[in-house]
């Protein structure tokens, strides 16, 4: 009688060790394969032009707070087309959704946190995230990608940004951007 409790809380054990294997084979054998073996890292450049337009009947960024004319607080929020060439006319590929603003009391340096949606091939649906510094005077700023979504999951990098028009009445420009992005 002794001997045949032992033997079925032997089996018992055994049972239960192995359904435990099991499960926990297949939850750890999985995620650290695929992401070695499938997911490479990729350097990827873009190059796109940046419309702000502030006058007009359709400006694509209108103020939202701050004192009316452009100084320290003033914040914008856009909706901006990025186009493959300088010309407003030229291919759409994206949209820069976002806020700016002036924060800083000692130049005209810009907050800038936005989302570069893009339309374009395999981008369509993607997005990168800009959080930085935005000195505009300066002939090339630079900002960091801090994020994104889609073809961009993972992203890292940073937006080279140079101002190629500007209208002193209007406020109006157009950027020209080379961002440089890493990314699964
Ligand atoms: C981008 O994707 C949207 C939604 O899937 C689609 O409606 C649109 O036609 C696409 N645009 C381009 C340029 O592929
Ligand atoms: C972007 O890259 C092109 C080609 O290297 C260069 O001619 C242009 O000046 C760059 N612009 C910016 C804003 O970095």
């Amino acid at each position: 009688m002794a001997s045949v409790l032992t033997l079925f809380s032997f089996y018992l054990m055994l049972f239960s060790t192995s359904c435990f294997t099991t499960i926990n084979g297949v939850f750890s054998e999985q995620s650290p394969m695929d992401i070695t073996t499938k997911r490479m890292e990729k350097l990827t450049h873009l190059h796109f032009y940046f419309h702000d337009t502030l006058d007009g009947t359709n400006p694509t960024a209108i103020r939202i707070a701050g004192p009316s004319k452009r100084s320290f607080g003033t914040t914008m929020m856009a909706d901006d087309p990025l186009t493959e060439g300088p010309e407003a006319s030229s291919k759409l590929v994206g949209r820069a959704q976002g806020i700016y603003a002036l924060a800083s009391q000692h130049d005209i340096g810009l907050l800038v946190v936005m989302n570069f949606d893009f339309l374009k091939g395999m981008y369509n649906g993607s997005a990168l995230s800009i959080l930085g510094h935005n000195p505009i005077l300066d002939r090339v700023r630079e900002m960091p990608i801090v994020g994104g979504s889609g073809v961009f999951r993972y992203a890292r990098g940073y937006a080279l940004a140079k101002t190629v028009q500007f209208n002193q009445k209007t406020g109006n420009a157009v950027v020209e951007y080379n961002v440089s992005v890493l990314h699964f």
